[in-house]
């Protein structure tokens, strides 16, 4: 018989909520990840004090009262509200777009001014069919949302012009006619008090983690070692490539301690102008209230994804969703293999979408 009943390979949400769940009904598992640290994405670093989100802003959010409660037994969650703000030039606005935006852009105060403001500048557009992202976005809030806090952002995420991106990627772009800046819809929202860590800590407790293992360099041993693989990586790499490589957008984080306790008095703000070549500036200490002396700052720069850079967004555009499709096609016939997470999927998910799918995926294994 074989030392585990599961190995788990990635210690992000999706391997840390199947590691307890399995846990819990008496299997024996271990987890190993290529990084020196568990938590995948959503691993913070301590910087005087403060927890920076390594790789990327994570604010947890959901609509689903039994994901909130199955997360708000492991840690207590803060209140923070993710309202960003946008800078353009020198301006600076709320978002979502709101009554607050629509007052800083026109000085219109009733929905009633806005909505009118709004529908003036798509009629004087009158774009039937939208042939790219630009026309989509003009023909849904106008030009000066567009030009100003659209626009630029646009062309810096996907490093490209507008014009030249699929008008499919904005289906819609929420206008909210009252003053409000919550960014989020969701009924629940939150920080875990402690960062993150806490969180998946408490997930894995009592499981044995393996840091710096690279199940690739050594994938027939580790594979001995367990009945069952739970694989959360790069579903193409598990394939040896054989249908191609799948395709990202990355990112590049610039952190940075400044000597002040308080720098832009906002955890997000987002730079809009195509000139700045960052896309948000994130300070870290806004997402718990922190009163350090200190701040972290981290500019997120996007870039071209390579093999050596983090896979971050994936490009779910027709090639590379056919790709997906032969791979996918492949695991659905393992019976000893279960895929899951974002790498595996291919798939953008959220944190509650991630934690969602593992617990699905525990009910199908365990038939419980
Ligand atoms: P994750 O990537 O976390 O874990 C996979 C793990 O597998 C990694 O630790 C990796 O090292 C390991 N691994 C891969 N290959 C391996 C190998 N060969 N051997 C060993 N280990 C291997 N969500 C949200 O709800 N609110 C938010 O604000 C944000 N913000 C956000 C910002 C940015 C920039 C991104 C890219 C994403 C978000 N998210 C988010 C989404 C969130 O990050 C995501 O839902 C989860 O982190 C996904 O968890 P997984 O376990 O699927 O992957």
């Amino acid at each position: 018989t074989k030392t585990y009943d599961y190995l788990i390979v990635g210690a992000g949400l999706f391997g840390s909520v199947f590691a307890h769940e399995a846990k819990q009904r008496g299997k024996k598992c271990l987890i190993i990840d290529k990084r020196s640290h568990a938590g995948g994405n959503v691993y913070c670093e301590n910087v005087e004090g403060i927890n920076v989100h390594k790789y990327g802003a994570h604010i947890f959010h959901t609509n689903d009262k039994h994901i909130w409660e199955y997360v708000n037994s492991f840690v207590e969650f803060n209140r923070y509200t993710n309202s960003p703000v946008a800078v353009y030039k020198d301006e600076l606005y709320n978002l979502p777009f709101n009554m607050n935006t629509f007052y800083q852009l026109w000085k219109v105060r009733t929905p009633e001014e806005a909505k009118a403001k709004i529908q003036s500048q798509i009629d004087q557009l009158n774009i039937k069919e939208p042939a790219n992202l630009e026309e989509q976005a003009l023909s849904l809030v106008g030009t000066d949302i567009y030009e100003k806090l659209i626009k630029g952002y646009t062309e810096k995420q996907w490093g490209r012009p507008a014009t030249e991106l699929p008008a499919f990627i904005i289906k819609r772009l929420p206008v909210r006619f009252t003053y409000d800046n919550n960014y989020f819809n969701d009924k629940y929202q939150g920080i875990p008090i402690g960062g993150y860590n806490k969180l998946t800590e408490a997930l894995t407790e009592g499981v044995e983690i393996k840091l710096n293992v690279d199940f690739f360099k050594n994938r027939e041993e580790w594979e001995s070692q367990a009945d069952t693989v739970v694989f959360t990586g790069n579903i193409d790499q598990y394939y040896n490539y054989q249908f191609g490589q799948l395709q990202y957008r990355s990112l590049n984080f610039e952190h940075q301690t400044l000597e002040t306790d308080n720098y832009q008095g906002n955890a997000v703000v987002n730079y809009n102008e195509r000139e700045v070549p960052y896309t948000r500036v994130i300070e870290h200490k806004h997402f718990e209230f922190g009163t350090q002396p200190k701040t972290v700052i981290t500019k997120e720069y996007p870039q071209e994804w390579t093999a050596e850079k983090e896979p971050y967004y994936p490009i779910n555009d027709t090639r590379n969703n056919d790709i997906y499709k032969n791979y996918k096609d492949l695991a659905d016939q393992e019976s000893k293999v279960i895929f899951g997470g974002r790498l595996a999927e291919y798939k953008y998910y959220d944190m509650h979408q991630i934690i969602g799918s593992a617990l699905k995926k525990v009910k199908d294994v365990f038939q419980d």
